[in-house]
């Protein structure tokens, strides 16, 4: 089968599937994923066929899909591309690139092992920054009855992520605890340019913030 065809049918798949996801990783999480990633790797290298299905399967692998079971995220998502006809040899690659995204989030400082597994995860953070970035963190805390800031509640280093979840931390503490961190954070030269821009975005938008808080603009 024609690889645009691969890739069509498991955008299709992974929309259809996550249609009304409302934790931040609904489909057009998915979809400017993809888009980045294929720039990035115009740039950057890797092979096409296989950054294109691992962002687009990137989130289904992840332990919030499948309550904890990354092997189990792993066996359907390998299921699911042989059903797509995509190769073996892709689809080995394909999962050590969006396996590496989700394990190495988990883990902390971890670096893809492939090219792919760069621009993925590269495309994934990019998405967390920037205008698009500062919308889902309020969409984000806004689902959890967060409130926005809460000048009293500064922010401040957790160790447990878990923890941390359960919190009620304002949103505008998640731009420090995470968010201006992942410039920082970027594998490729192409994405490190873009989260530099981005990065600016979130510092002249916070300061802005805090002026209009007080009455001052
Ligand atoms: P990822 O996109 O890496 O899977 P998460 O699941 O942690 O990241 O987050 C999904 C989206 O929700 C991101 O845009 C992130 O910034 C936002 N988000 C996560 N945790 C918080 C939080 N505590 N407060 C505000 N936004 C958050
Ligand atoms: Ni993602």
């Amino acid at each position: 089968m024609k690889s645009e065809n691969t890739v069509q049918k498991t955008a299709d798949y992974v929309k259809h599937k996550l249609e009304g996801e409302g934790s931040g990783h609904d489909w057009w999480h998915i979809y400017r994923v993809w888009q980045m990633s294929k720039l990035l790797q115009q740039i950057e290298g890797g092979n096409r066929l296989v950054v294109e299905l691992a962002a687009l399967i990137h989130d289904l692998i992840d332990r919030k899909f499948i309550g904890g079971d990354i092997d189990k995220g792993i066996a359907n998502t390998e299921t699911l591309l042989m059903k797509m006809g995509v190769d073996s040899s892709v689809i080995e690659q394909v999962v050590i690139a969006a396996s590496d995204v989700t394990f190495s989030k988990s883990i902390g400082k971890e670096k893809p092992r492939t090219k792919e597994g760069e621009i993925v995860q590269d495309a994934d953070r990019l998405d967390a920054i920037g205008a698009v970035g500062i919308a889902r963190c309020f969409s984000y805390g806004g689902s959890k009855n967060r409130l926005i800031y809460d000048p009293n509640n500064k922010p401040k280093a957790w160790s447990d992520p878990e923890a941390y979840k359960r919190s009620n931390t304002p949103s505008i503490n998640h731009f420090y605890e995470k968010l201006l961190l992942l410039k920082d954070l970027i594998n490729t030269q192409t994405a490190q340019k873009i989260a530099e821009e981005r990065h600016q975005v979130m510092v002249k938008f916070l300061d802005q913030f805090y002026a209009e808080w007080d009455g001052k603009k």
